[in-house]
């Protein structure tokens, strides 16, 4: 089955066609991060312009690729169109979910709606000889921009949230230290990059992120398995505002060891809360997706976790881990719990969680 999808949830405009939830036919992503950089972080009005101007643009690359590949005769090999309609900024993916029904209703062909974060947690399989029921149970940690949490997966499709940040998402906390440090958008490649050069062992001691037990934001996840990296954030200002005195903008010394202590803080967190998780019950993978996958020191610290637990870990390609289209389309083959007529009228959903379903 040949579906092409289409992510439109941030400040990607992304198109891709996946034969049979896998091979990828064709994967076009146009990132608008350049658009956004002035303002430090992604501007919801300037995304969903951005996402109107390049989204058939994309769309016809994609096809266009795929056939130029030989993969495809044309769009009329395309047997179904899937796309992204929650989490994510409203403005933005009202983009996508209208461009998906346009042309599934043009190609005469059935449309998909996908969840963006249980998509994140298909980019394993793709370009990937695994077969994600073979895979199952495993535990989920979809790390990016907007989210962190621990998905309990017993089937290939079935997600229930075990934990999750109670504030911040990973990505934000590495965005938002990026920022107050001086350092541009998106913080996280560049903290990566900072904490690379710093070759001392002279951590400083940053918040672990670790909840109260108790806490009502918990919602009654265990406080174990749950993040918060606010604490962690006001404590590097603290850091910086002792450095800084009443020069708001002076350049901060001793900046790689700064970026290696605060992002050392996010990783051991995040190492910390999968360890527990993968203790609570007999999981054969974990499964990692999201922007945030592309840390260096987190994937080492998540290789060194599943070993010791036992379990495979199956992380993406690194052009898979930020938001792409690839992973809607690779995950509509597998789940197709809001189709046809559903799907058609479904509004967007900024909110939805993992596992929702959009008719409860
Ligand atoms: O998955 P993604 O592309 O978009 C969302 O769904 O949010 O993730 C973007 C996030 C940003 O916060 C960015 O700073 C972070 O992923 N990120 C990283 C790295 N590369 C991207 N965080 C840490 N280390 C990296 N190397
Ligand atoms: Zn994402």
């Amino acid at each position: 089955m040949i579906i092409l999808g289409i992510e439109s949830s941030c400040d990607e405009t992304a198109c891709a066609i996946v034969k049979n939830g896998a091979d990828v036919l064709s994967n076009v992503v146009y990132t608008q991060i350049k658009l956004h950089q002035p303002w430090g972080g992604v501007v919801p009005e300037i995304a969903s312009r951005a996402h109107v101007e390049k989204i058939s643009g994309v769309i016809s690359a994609a096809v266009e690729e795929a056939v130029a590949s030989g993969a495809i005769s044309g769009a009329g090999d395309i047997n179904a169109v899937a796309v992204t309609y929650g989490p994510g900024l409203a403005p933005a993916l009202l983009v996508g979910l209208n461009a998906a029904k346009g042309l599934a209703m043009s190609l005469g062909v059935p449309l998909f709606g996908v969840n963006h974060i249980e998509a994140h947690l298909h980019t394993p399989f793709l370009e990937s000889e695994t077969d994600p029921g073979k895979a199952m149970p495993a535990l989920g940690l979809a790390v990016s921009g907007g989210h962190t949490s621990w998905i309990d997966m017993p089937e290939y499709g079935e997600y229930t949230i075990i934990g999750q940040t109670l504030d911040d998402a990973a990505g934000e906390a590495f965005d938002k230290a990026a920022k107050l440090l001086g350092l541009g958008y998106p913080g996280g490649p560049v903290i990566d990059r900072k904490a690379r050069e710093y070759d001392g062992h002279d951590f400083i001691a940053f918040p672990k992120g670790r909840p109260r037990p108790g806490t009502a934001a918990l919602a009654g996840l265990d406080a174990d398995l749950c993040t918060s990296f606010s604490g962690l954030k006001t404590a590097l200002l603290n850091y910086v505002r002792k450095i800084r005195g009443d020069d708001i903008s002076a350049p901060v010394p001793d900046i790689t060891r700064i970026c290696a202590s605060y992002q050392k803080a996010i990783v051991d967190s995040l190492a910390d809360r999968t360890a527990a998780a993968l203790k609570r019950r007999r999981y054969k993978s974990l499964i990692v997706g999201g922007g945030v996958s592309l840390n260096g020191a987190l994937r080492e610290a998540l290789a060194k976790v599943a070993g010791s637990a036992g379990v495979d870990l199956l992380m993406a390609k690194p052009k898979y881990c930020g938001d792409n289209a690839a992973m809607i389309a690779g995950l509509a083959f597998y789940r197709q719990n809001l189709a046809d007529d559903a799907a058609m009228e479904i509004d967007v959903h900024p909110s939805l969680e993992a596992g929702e379903d959009p008719a409860d």
